[in-house]
Parts: C-alpha cells; structure tokens; sequence
C-alpha cells in the first residue's frame, strides 16, 4: 500500500544521497522524508552489528523501613483533601515570608497497615497531644490511637505509628496544621516579586511537578495517587485567588486580626497532586468564551492594559478546539485559565485548569517581540493544553514514563501551533527545534534511553534529572516516527480509545502501544512486527542507528550511530543496538527499481554534488536541510570526510532559505567552538563571509534597505542569519548598519526603531562592538524593560560584549538576584560561556562558587544545561582534565548535572580527537575555498 518516497524525481536524488552517504540521522529522516507520504510499512532488522557484554548493574540493596524507601507503599489511597492555605504577602521577618495551612485528607486503607506515610517536606507541624496529626474513622470505622509521628527528612514523610491496624475497606480522615516557608525558591509554594509604577509587589504561586506539592500540604505525593481537591485560599484585599477549578464567591473574613477574603473552589477533577496549582495576586485579566470554554489569561495590570495577552487569548480557543478534534473527547474542564508569573523556573506548566507560565511564553507585543518570541508562545501554549489530555486526564503511573508524557506533549505541540498559525509551516520546524539537536545528545555514548523502570527512578534528583532533551524531543521524534509510518489517521485513533478507555486514571507505556495495536488492526493493516517490537528498541535502548545501503547487491546494514566511535559503549542493551526501522524506501519489493534509481543518482551526487551546486531548487528545501545536517552528521562520526561535508556548504551562496541555512549555520558553529581560538578562524571566517554576502545582499534587497519585514515565517529567521553572519565576518555594511541603529536608540532612548525580529541580532553586534558605555546602556533598558522578550534579548545581548571586565561583572550579577532572576541565572552564565571570552570566565565561576549555585539555585536552575553550556567549547587535553577534577571535588553535590557532566567528558573527550584529525584539512579547505575565490 505504501507507495514510498519515490514521489518526484528530486525527492529521489535526495534519498540516494541520504542513503548512501547520510542516513546516519534515521530518525530524522524517517520522519523528514515521509512528509510526502503517508506509509505504513516497515523493516525488519538484517545485519547485526555492535554487540556488548557488559553486565547488568545490580540494585543495591535497599533500605529496611517503610519510611526509608522513597515509594510511597500501596496499602493506602487518598480520596479527598480539603486544603486551606494563607499566604502572607509581607514578610514577617527581614525578606522572610510565609504560609500557614491546615489539611484534612481523607484515604481508603486497602491493605491492613499501623503505619500511615504521607509526604511532607519542610512543613512545621502544630502538634496535637505531640503529635503531627488526628486520625479519625469515617463511616463508623474507629481509629487506633497514634503511638508516634516524626518528620523523616531524607524521604520526606511524615511518619505515623499507630497502636492498632488500619482495615481494608474502611476510610480514615487525616487533619493536620502547619506553617512554611514562602520562599523565592520557585519551588511548591512560593513567592514572586515585580515592581509597578516604582512600587514592589508580591505575589504567592506554585510549581509542584514534580514533587513539590508536598512543600504546601502533606499529601500522597505520587503520580497515581489521584484525588479529589477542595481547596481554600485566604488573601488580603485587592488580591484575587485562583486555582485549579472555579471559585465559588468569595467571602470577607476576619483571620487572626486579619481582614481578608476568602476564596473556596470548586472540586477538581479526580486528579494527581503534581498537577495542582494556586495563585494569589493583584494580577488582572482578559478572557472570552468563544468555544463555549471560560479562557482567561492572566498578567500583571501593565502588561494586560499594553496587550501583550491578546495573542494568547486570540490563539487558546483554536488550539483547544483542535486538540479537542485531534482526541476526538471534549475538553474536560469548563474553564481553562493561563497565568504568567515574573518568576518561573521552567517555560510552563500544564496544571489542570491553571496553567502557570513564565512571561515570555505567554506574552506578546507586536512592537516589541519577534516572530520567534510569537512561535515560542503558541508552541508553549499548544504543548499545555495538549497536557489537558494525555498527561492530566490519562498519567502515565510513574516519572519513569515521563518520555511519553513530555514527548508526546512536544509532538503535538506542533500540530496545535501549526493549526493556529497555518503559514509558518510548524510541522517542518519540529524537525529543526527537537530533531536534529537531540541527536547530537543521543548520538553519545553516554546518552541515556527514553524508557527506564520505576525502580530506576526513585529520589527526587533522579526524577528531576528526567527532565532533559532525550524525554522532551527524542520523545517527540519517535512518537512523531510512529505516527507518520502507522498514519496519523490510524495514531489518533488508537490515541483516542487510550485516553478514554484511561480516563482519570494511571497508565504505563505500553497501554498506548496495545490501543495503537488496536487500531492498526482493526484498519486491516499488517505490519511485519508489532508496534511494541518496533518502538521497543527505540526507547529501551539509547541512540539511533546509522543505515548504509549496498547499492550493488541491496543489502542493507545498520550499525549505531555514535558522534565519536572510539568511545566504548558501556551501557548493555536488550536489543544490541539494533534497530528496527521503519522506512518503506528500503523495503524489498519494490527495492531493484529503486536501487537502479538510487546508482544512477549517486554517480552525479558524490561526484560534486553537482545537483546542489548548479540547482539547488530541484530539491525541496528540507531535504536540501537535511543533507547539510546528515553529511555533518556523518563527518563527526568519520563516516565521511569532513571536507565531504564543507562541500554541501558551497552552495549556499544561491541559497536563500532558512532551512539549509539554519543547519549550516549550527553545523559550522561547531567549527567555531572548536577553532575560534586557532588559526583555522581567519580562513574560516573569509569563507563564511563570501558564502553569506549575497544573503545579506539579498535580504536589504527584499526589504528595500531593511525598511521592510519579508512576508514569511523562515524568511523573517534568515533575516537574521543574514545578518548576524554578515556583521559576525564583517560583510561591508552591516556593522555600521547595526550599529547605528544602536546609537540611533541609544540617542533617544523612548525611541527604539529597531526591528523586533532584529534586536537580538542588532543588540549583540552592537555591544561585541561597543564599551562601557553601550553595555551600561543595554543594562539600563535591561532593567527597564515592560515586556519579558525584550529584556531577555538585553539579557543575551549583555553577554556579547568582548570586555573581560564587564563579562565578570555580569558573572556576579548573574547569581544577585536583586540584578537577575533566580529564574535567568542559568541562561545568564550559560550565554556569557558562548562568548568565547567569556567561555574561560564563565568556566572558572561557577567552579568558584559551585558551593553556593548547589544550595542556593536547586530549583531554579538546571544544573545539566550549566554544564553542558559551560563546556561545550572544551576541546583540550587540560579542560578534559579539569573536568574531572571538577567532577571528583564535587562528588555528592552534582546533583540533577551528574548525567551532564558525563556528557560533558565524553563530548569533550570526542573533541579533542576531532580537533587532532581534522584541524589541518579543515584549514587547508578553507583556505582552498577562499583564495581560489
Ligand atoms: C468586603 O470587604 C471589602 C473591603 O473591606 C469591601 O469593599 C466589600 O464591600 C466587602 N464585601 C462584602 C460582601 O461585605
Ligand atoms: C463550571 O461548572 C461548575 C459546576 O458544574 C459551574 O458551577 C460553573 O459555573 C461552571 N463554570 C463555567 C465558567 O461555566
Ligand atoms: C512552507 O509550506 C508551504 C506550503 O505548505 C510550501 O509551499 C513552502 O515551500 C514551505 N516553506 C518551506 C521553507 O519549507
Ligand atoms: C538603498 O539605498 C541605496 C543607497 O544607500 C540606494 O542606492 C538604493 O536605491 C536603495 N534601495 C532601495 C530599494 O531603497
Ligand atoms: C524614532 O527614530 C527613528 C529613527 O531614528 C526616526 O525616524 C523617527 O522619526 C523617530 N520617531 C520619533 C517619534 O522620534
Ligand atoms: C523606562 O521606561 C519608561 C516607559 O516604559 C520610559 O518612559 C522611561 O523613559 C524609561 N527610562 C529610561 C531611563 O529609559
Ligand atoms: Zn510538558
């Protein structure tokens, strides 16, 4: 039925290129190729290739008490919590803020039991007869008395002992009280500030994925422990309370001296606790109803009065409706809210009902923010209302599944932002934003698979840790992979009778695989191995395979794909790093012709690449992307040459589109990591220039002297590739262009005429190319900034500068959360670390006061993306030293980075092995390239 790739003739002279020379990037090209065609066929594996015989890790054996192991045990189950919690919004003590609470939970014993865990972290107790809670019986049942509760603080439990068994079949109720801290930690309960009209204003939030919900209340803090939630929130006037559900109408109380208002809500759904959330602030909001859902979205006074919500609002509707089409099951709650926060951690977080953001993945100001701010807020806002599905109705049991959650979120994300914005052709971006960069991760041989066990992933860390570009894009990529072989047709409906056979409950994995199965059977379609064999080797195992095809005889062979092949692969795998893989175009039927096909074009391809070199556009752009990607690709694995892969680049001098050009451009940036401090940049420099003088020409061309915005989507990012590479290799005219629109701005600051898309761009220039006097200037507009995108475009902007004094400066200010936020400190230090004089600065610091950023940053920081940015331009034999030094004075305290930080020795060690085989021709090709002109 499948009628492959062979679509066009130009398709098929990519293909062949591919499958000789780059299939190294399967998943990719699996998925990229395909868009042509729907298929649904698939190969089996034929040639064994890597084999390991390392030994499983044995579990160490674990500890003896109930309250030592980090799982909750299962011989209770909560039903209901009423919660009611007071946030203070001043502060009791010197910048000391807290939130007093009671919690009465009542639970189900389903196993006879004397003891009760429930979690708690950093709770103070009010005890009743010394202890931390009452107990009573509901329904006639009596409750044993309580013989001993403690606070256990490494598994965060609050502990009881009783006299007598709890029996199954009898509910219980669990009331306790207690006060905590509303730090500025950005973590469970928490506080963040901001300042309007020169006056400081605090409000109280929640971040509780994915085990903080236990910092506000003590509850069974675990993914499948659903529940039903009643909660109450009190707050001073002029403050409003939101939740999860709707409020009933609030009430003016008297509390302790206190006049204040108290809001109850609604019960929520049957739901897990990782998913609540709560806010009280002087924030106020848009809304509508158009879909006949309450939207509303939510923001500080200013940014609401500038409009800087509208976008979301205009766009939440659709994407709903299209998420609720794509599920075919309605939205499940009656109100959808979205809220964005001064201060948070992540991008957003899908709470059913009250979905929390940071500001610049909700916000939008035309005047100010880019198109790619644009995309960010409708990606975001697609990837959380696809949660209100498949994450928040249907969970998977436990953070090990965490993969499908995040990955399938981040697939679809697309498909709802594709929806809302139809022009901007989303659904080739996944390829570009989650495929192509996870592969350079999953391509290490310290990558991780997707799919771990439950007892993998037991503290907190570990959980926290889960959190990383394997689950979120590689995720996307092989259920993206899935959906386009079984047919997004077939996808959804196998995706439709899961969530519903699923709903309000708990689920693992393989529960989609079954219904996926379901469906691809009752269409009649017969595939050579079940869904569960194929996707099984692409999430038990890490990495993906590179596929290289005899053309003479038909064979094909698999080995997996690894950056540097010299590294050994110590983690054992189940299927001996094979892979099955499920492409129709090396399928056997219709295989001679198609290899006829494939030998004919790769004696014109390899020769030269004459078909990139004379006509690019008989070749659609992606797969013109995608060559660029693979031969880089294979270069770094030495596979092909690395001047092979130069060689795709000589075309782009007639290139035009941002595609080719985005992957180039990121591909050659690693030459620039490696080689902007050597000899190798000068040549290397000249050659970018010549290649990006006519994009340059170009675009002042289309925008009649950058008068203009061009019309498209890609054509407005390769704006400012445009530019960045013209002034970064000093193409005439574009530093005095972008500089003199700087001073232009900074003549008369209430005046900036700067092109939004063109800020970050025009900002950084501009201060690589300034002193003191710009970067004080940036600082000041830094600080002033209304709109979220634009300060983080100063933000970025500040780390340009090539003075080693003020990059130090900025390093201190990074972790002063008076001069940057908690929630910017990460990307701060790592954006100073892409400045090549900041690299070395950036490196030495957090070395420095790694102390402090450990107990200070834990959860506004990612520990992993630190590392990774910090080093990634290590190429030497004394950085890969110092690493590991770093690794051993730090043992204990790594953390969330432990994974980076192998990732990081590993990719440095693989660099200083390029770095020795290839500096030479790489410069020598240069060199060939530019003054041969
Ligand atoms: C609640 O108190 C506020 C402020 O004191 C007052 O403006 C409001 O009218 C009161 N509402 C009711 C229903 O009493
Ligand atoms: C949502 O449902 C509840 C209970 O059914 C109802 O009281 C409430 O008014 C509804 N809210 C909206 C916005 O429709
Ligand atoms: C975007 O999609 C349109 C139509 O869907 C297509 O004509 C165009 O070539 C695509 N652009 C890119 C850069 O792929
Ligand atoms: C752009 O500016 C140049 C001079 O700087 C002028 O010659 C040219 O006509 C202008 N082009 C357009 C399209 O405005
Ligand atoms: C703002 O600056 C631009 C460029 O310098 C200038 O053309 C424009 O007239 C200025 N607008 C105002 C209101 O001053
Ligand atoms: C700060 O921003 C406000 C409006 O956003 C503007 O009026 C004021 O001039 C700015 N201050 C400085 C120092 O630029
Ligand atoms: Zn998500």
């Amino acid at each position: 039925m499948a009628k492959g790739f062979f679509i066009s003739k130009a398709v098929a002279g990519t293909c062949v290129f591919v499958a000789i020379a780059a299939t190294a990037t399967i998943i990719a090209l699996s998925v990229v190729y395909s868009q042509e065609k729907s298929k649904n066929e698939v190969l089996p594996t034929i040639d064994p290739s890597i084999t390991t015989t390392t030994q499983l890790p044995t579990t160490p054996s674990g500890p003896k008490e109930p309250w030592q192991q980090y799982r909750l045990p299962d011989s209770l189950v909560p039903i209901t919590y009423h919660v009611t919690l007071w946030p203070r919004l001043e502060p009791v003590a010197d910048n000391f803020y807290i939130f007093s609470g009671n919690s009465k939970v009542v639970f189900k014993c389903v196993k006879a039991t004397d003891l009760i865990l429930i979690h708690s972290n950093k709770l103070n107790f009010t005890m009743f007869d010394n202890f931390h809670a009452r107990l009573s019986g509901l329904n006639g049942a009596e409750a044993p008395q309580i013989k001993k509760s403690w606070l256990e603080v490494p598994t965060q439990y609050l502990v009881i002992q009783l006299h007598g068994s709890l029996n199954p079949g009898n509910t219980y109720e669990l009331f306790t009280e207690f006060v905590g801290e509303l730090a500025d930690d950005l973590g469970g309960f928490y506080r963040s500030e901001y300042y309007e009209d020169g006056i400081k204003k605090v409000l109280a939030t929640t971040q509780m994925q994915p085990t903080d919900a236990r910092k506000a209340f003590p509850c069974f803090d675990e993914p499948a422990m659903k529940a039903v939630f009643y909660m109450t929130l009190l707050h001073p006037h002029g403050t409003v309370a939101l939740s999860n559900s709707m409020n009933y109408d609030p009430v003016n109380v008297t509390v302790e001296g206190h006049d204040l208002i108290k809001t109850s809500f609604m019960a929520t759904e049957v739901m897990s606790s990782y998913l609540l959330a709560f806010v009280v602030c002087e924030f106020t909001h848009i809304e509508n109803m158009d879909t006949g859902v309450l939207i509303r979205i939510w923001a500080r006074q200013k940014a609401i009065d500038e409009g800087q919500g509208d976008y979301a609002l205009e766009k939440t509707g659709p994407i709903l409706s299209f998420f609720e089409n794509y599920y075919n099951i309605s939205y499940p709650l009656n109100k959808s809210d979205q809220i964005a926060l001064p201060d948070f951690a992540a991008g957003a977080m899908e709470n059913w009902g009250l979905i929390t953001y940071r500001e610049t993945a909700l916000l939008y100001n035309p005047e100010v923010s880019s198109n790619g701010d644009k995309e960010w807020v409708a990606t975001v806002i697609a990837h959380e209302l696809a949660h209100m599905w498949f994450g928040n109705l249907v969970t998977t049991r436990w953070w090990n599944d965490l993969w499908l959650n995040e990955g399938f979120a981040t697939y679809v994300s697309y498909l709802g932002a594709d929806f809302a914005e139809k022009t901007w052709n989303m659904t080739d971006l996944i390829v570009l934003n989650e495929i192509v960069g996870v592969m350079g991760v999953d391509a290490l041989a310290s990558s991780h698979p997707l799919s771990s066990s439950e007892d993998e992933i037991l503290r907190p860390e570990q959980i926290n840790e889960l959190f990383d570009a394997i689950t979120y894009s590689k995720g996307a990529a092989v259920l993206r992979m899935l959906s386009y072989f079984i047919t997004e047709e077939v996808f959804t409906k196998g995706l439709h009778t899961y969530l519903e056979t699923f709903q309000y409950q708990n689920t693992v994995y393989q529960d989609l695989w079954k219904h996926l199965q379901m469906a691809v059977n009752s269409e009649g379609i017969s595939l050579p191995n079940t869904i569960e064999e194929i996707m099984n080797r692409w999430i038990l195992q890490m990495g993906f395979p590179v596929v290289t095809i005899n053309t003479q005889t038909g064979q094909i062979m698999q080995t997996h794909f690894l950056i540097d092949p010299d590294t050994p692969v110590d983690r054992p795998s189940p299927f001996k790093y094979e892979w099955i893989v499920p492409v129709t175009w090396i399928k056997n039927g219709a295989a001679e012709k198609q290899f006829g096909l494939l030998q004919k074009m790769l004696q014109t391809l390899t020769l030269n690449c004459s078909r990139l070199s004379t006509k690019p556009e008989d070749i659609p752009v992606i797969n013109r992307a995608q060559i660029i990607d693979d031969a880089f690709n294979l270069a770094r694995a030495k596979i092909i040459n690395t001047t092979l892969a130069l060689r795709t680049t000589t075309f782009l001098d007639k290139e035009m589109q941002y595609m080719p050009w985005e992957l180039a451009r990121r591909n050659l940036n690693y030459f620039y990591l490696m080689f902007d401090r050597s000899e190798v940049y000068g040549p290397m420099q000249a050659y970018i220039k010549k290649k990006s003088s006519p994009l340059f020409e170009y675009f002042k061309d289309i925008t009649s002297n950058w008068t203009n915005t061009p019309d498209s989507h890609t054509d407005q990012y390769n704006q400012v590739n445009a530019i960045s590479m013209a002034c970064s290799t000093g193409v005439d005219g574009c530093q005095e262009l972008v500089t003199n629109w700087f001073k232009q701005w900074m003549h008369d600051p209430s005046n900036n005429s700067i092109s939004p898309n063109l800020r970050s761009t025009v900002y950084c220039s501009a201060i690589a190319a300034g002193g003191m006097d710009e970067w004080d200037f940036a600082w000041r507009m830094y600080k002033n900034a209304t709109v979220a995108s634009e300060a983080d475009k100063l933000m970025y902007a500040l780390s340009c500068t090539k003075q080693p004094w003020l990059l130090n400066r900025y390093l201190e200010y990074s972790l002063d959360p008076n001069m940057i936020r908690k929630q910017d400190s990460t990307y701060t230090i790592v954006y100073i670390a892409g400045n090549p004089i900041g690299q070395p600065l950036a490196w030495d610091f957090i070395r420095a006061k790694w102390d402090y950023i450990y107990k200070n940053y834990g959860s506004a920081m990612s520990f992993g993306r630190l590392i990774s940015g910090v080093t990634k331009r290590f190429s030497s034999e004394f950085e890969y030293k110092q690493l590991l030094q770093f690794k051993e004075d730090n043992a204990g305290q790594l953390g969330s980075a432990t994974a980076a930080l192998e990732q990081a020795l590993e990719t440095t060690r693989a660099n200083v092995n390029w770095v020795a085989l290839n500096k030479k021709q790489v410069y020598d090709w240069f060199i060939s390239q530019t003054s041969t002109r």
